[in-house]
């Protein structure tokens, strides 16, 4: 099984800026830290209403990351101006309003299936990998790889929140789901991805799913770094990746 990419998603550094309207943390500091720590990549979202990220930080990582950046948005007009421009090397597709969530909340692709076709393809033609993150619903994914999307995430959540809420039913019948729909993804040409409330407890049965080739991890890693350092958080998730996908392999 080949090495898992970690990216680590840097919103809640802004979150903690944005708290006292002050000009740090900052999160290019964060990111270029996570580069150090041996992050494959910086995922950081645009939200409509700027509530951590904001424009000037994706111009930073723009100018200064060397690292690859996952640009998440909203599936709207801005917002693709913002991506067409920066051409980053992959644009996340995430709901913001309620309208775009299914029950598992992931992008109702299904539901917007002309509407994201038509949104995905210009940043596609500009270079970007199109990523599309989805529950798993293996109608949802079907719909993904038709419309031309080059990348599912897959939305860990539900998984996340059985593991902690102690039910161990639901949490091993999430960990199927994901499975099955990672397993189909795959067998479409899409390369998979899985993220959304990843922690030191629950990234394991997540880290060994062959078939997903990168986590994007955030909330808990810059809470981690509160008690251990942003790189030792980061290191540490890396290593409990890796041992994970080396005990399985062996
Ligand atoms: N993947 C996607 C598409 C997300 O929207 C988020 C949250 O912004 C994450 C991964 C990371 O989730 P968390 O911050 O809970 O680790």
């Amino acid at each position: 099984m080949g090495r898992q990419r970690l990216g680590v998603n840097i919103d809640h550094v802004a979150t903690v800026r944005n708290a006292r309207g002050s000009s740090y943390p900052d999160p290019l500091r964060a990111a270029l830290l996570a580069e150090r720590a041996g992050a494959d990549g910086i995922t950081a979202h645009l939200r409509e209403d700027r509530r951590h990220i904001a424009d000037g930080d994706i111009d930073a990582l723009m100018r200064e990351l060397n690292l690859p950046l996952n640009l998440e948005l909203a599936a709207t007009a801005e917002m693709q101006a913002i991506a067409l421009r920066h051409r980053p090397h992959a644009v996340c597709i995430v709901p913001e309003r309620r309208e775009e969530i299914t029950t598992e909340a992931g992008l109702d692709v299904v539901g917007h299936k002309d509407r994201l076709a038509e949104f995905i393809k210009p940043l596609t033609d500009a270079g970007s990998r199109v990523s599309l993150f989805v529950g798993a619903d293996l109608q949802q994914i079907r719909c993904s790889a038709e419309i031309g999307a080059a990348v599912v995430e897959l939305h860990t959540g539900s998984y996340c929140d059985a593991h902690f809420e102690g039910r161990g039913g639901d949490r091993d019948r999430e960990l199927e789901r994901l499975c099955e729909a990672a397993c189909l993804a795959a067998s479409l040409g899409l390369e998979v991805h899985a993220g959304h409330g990843l922690t030191y407890g629950t990234v394991a049965p997540i880290a060994v799913i062959p078939e997903i080739v990168e986590l994007n991890i955030g909330h808990f890693l810059v809470g981690e770094a509160i008690f251990l350092g942003l790189e030792q958080a980061i290191s540490r998730m890396r290593h409990l990746m890796d041992e994970a996908r080396s005990e399985t392999a062996g």
